[in-house]
């Protein structure tokens, strides 16, 4: 029977096996497989489109990939191939990935096999290169972990692949080891013995290797097995015998497939327990978070919240259902249930945007708060002011709060309409529905329901741009 011995990272190789190195600076070329329907999940949705803290399982596979540096970056689809495409191509951009077509799912090593093509433009001019294997439905693995994965490869030219122990192995490839703890081979579940169902150490299906490697051992892989598969885990044994498996061990939560809505769930707790880690900081169910969003601090975020792509939170507190737009970044602010921010919204410390609030782009607001269903949508700086309800700033309206030596204050009563390109010069106060003109530089205190104007009285000066033209055409005669 197979050793069930541990050994350290990069210990898997045979002494005297290290090959020549030619993977050492070269590219390195992701192959993510999503092609399975995903029997399990019962449902009418491809797996891989099931969605983990609002975005599709697919999505992280591939988003990794990329932030490891990895290019191209190949997926292979088969069913709903159009839908997970489209999703991709949403994510990533139209060149972001490059699509293989899996029709008929013939094993994980058939899939590999089809994606090796798209890599030939990577590695056609470089000698060597790297290619790793992610899984579609493997959402948790962990960027450092996927690092030390390329790195061993890379270090030894050898096979790396993730192995763990996890409290039930059913189901999973067993890893089998030689005396000396040597990685030799893996057994799938299907094909194993008793003996090697006794077997906790599973394989996680992750793998790094060199490009020539893969592309030899992928093109002679047979299906004589008990599912009549191609299986990808048979490059392993190939490789203990030539260029060397390492093994580095993970921990099983973060590699665990996803395969029935129970996973999915569980996975969502762990990702959900990974982002409230850093410190204070608190999500509800159904939040959906973007790319590269940092939530900083105390900052709590309620259920159905969105947080675009860029979102920089810190100490802030966002209401149910309220939508963070892309790129926009707040401080010591509250953003009301329902409120929509952004994109490119600045929230400065002491902002509170009441529920239905909208604050649009290119708004900055500090110290101020904006009520209920009020809108300052465009271009627009609020300072150390209290706006109240259903009001509506128009673009360009500034507060002019500062004198060089002391801050004031303005107060916008409720259903107050602020006409475009205001300046309002603190302290002053505009009462509930009065009505400011465009252009209006507001220095003194305008009553409830007034019309405030101050702006001069427009004159037009007939046939003036041809008189103009002419004297110009005159001059250019004369010079
Ligand atoms: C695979 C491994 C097993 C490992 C487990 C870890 C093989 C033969 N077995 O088993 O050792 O413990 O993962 O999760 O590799 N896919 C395709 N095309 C195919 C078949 C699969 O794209 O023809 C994709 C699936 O969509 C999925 C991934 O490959 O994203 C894994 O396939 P799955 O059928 O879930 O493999 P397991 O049986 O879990
Ligand atoms: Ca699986």
């Amino acid at each position: 029977m197979a050793s069930r011995k541990k050994q350290p990272s990069g210990g898997g190789r045979g002494p005297g096996r290290r090959a020549a190195g030619a993977a050492g600076a070269g590219p390195l070329a992701a192959i993510v497989l999503a092609a399975g329907k995903g029997t399990r999940m019962r449902s009418a949705r491809a797996k891989v489109l099931h969605e983990l803290c609002g975005r599709p399982l697919v999505v992280y596979p591939v988003e990794l990939a990329r932030a490891v540096g990895a290019a191209p970056i190949v997926a292979v689809l088969g069913h709903q191939r159009e839908a997970v495409e489209a999703v991709l191509r949403a994510r990533l951009g139209p060149t972001g990935v490059t699509v293989v077509e899996q029709t008929e799912q013939r094993g994980t090593g058939h899939a590999v096999r089809l994606a090796m093509p798209a890599l030939a433009s990577a590695f056609a001019a470089s000698e060597g290169g790297l290619v790793m294997v992610l899984y579609g439905d493997v959402p948790l693995l962990r960027r450092e972990t996927l690092e030390a994965l390329v790195g061993t490869a890379r270090r030894y030219s050898c096979l790396a692949m993730i192995t763990a122990t996890p409290p039930d192995p059913t189901g999973y490839g067993r890893v089998l080891r030689d005396e000396r703890g040597h990685v030799i081979g893996i057994v799938e579940q299907k094909d194993a013995s008793p003996e090697e169902l006794e077997i906790g150490e599973i394989n996680a299906g992750i793998y790094c290797g060199p490009a020539d490697f893969f592309r030899e051992a992928t093109a002679t892989l047979s299906a004589r097995n008990a599912q009549k598969e191609y299986y990808l885990t048979d490059i392993v044994a190939r490789a203990a015998g030539s260029i060397g498996v390492s093994a580095i061990e993970a921990d099983f939560k973060d590699v665990a497939g996803i395969n029935d809505r129970q996973q999915l769930a569980e996975a969502e707790a762990a990702m959900r327990a990974r982002i409230n880690k850093a410190p204070d900081v608190e999500l509800g169910v159904d939040v959906e978070l973007g790319r590269n969003v940092a939530l900083r601090g105390r900052t709590r975020v309620d259920h159905g919240a969105r947080i675009g792509d860029g979102v920089i939170l810190t100490n802030v507190e966002v209401g149910a259902g309220a939508e963070v737009r892309p790129y926009s970044v707040a401080t010591d602010a509250a953003i009301g249930p329902g409120a929509i921010i952004g994109p490119f919204a600045h929230l400065r410390p002491g902002t509170r945007v009441g529920p239905e609030a909208h604050v649009g782009n290119f708004v900055e607001l500090k110290k101020t708060a904006l009520g209920k269903g009020s809108k300052a949508n465009h271009l627009t700086y609020l300072g150390d002011a209290t706006i109240g309800e259903g009001v509506n700033v128009g673009a360009g309206t500034i507060t002019c709060n500062y004198n060089g030596y002391e801050k004031f204050q303005t107060v916008i009563e409720d259903q107050a309409f602020i006409g475009s390109d205001t300046q309002l010069i603190a302290p002053v106060k505009v009462g509930r529905r009065a009505v400011i003109g465009a252009g209006t530089t507001v220095t003194s205190d305008v009553p409830a329901g007034a019309l405030a104007l101050s702006r001069v009285a427009q004159v037009e000066k007939a046939g003036y741009a041809q008189k103009v033209a002419k004297k110009y055409a005159e001059k250019r005669k004369s010079g």
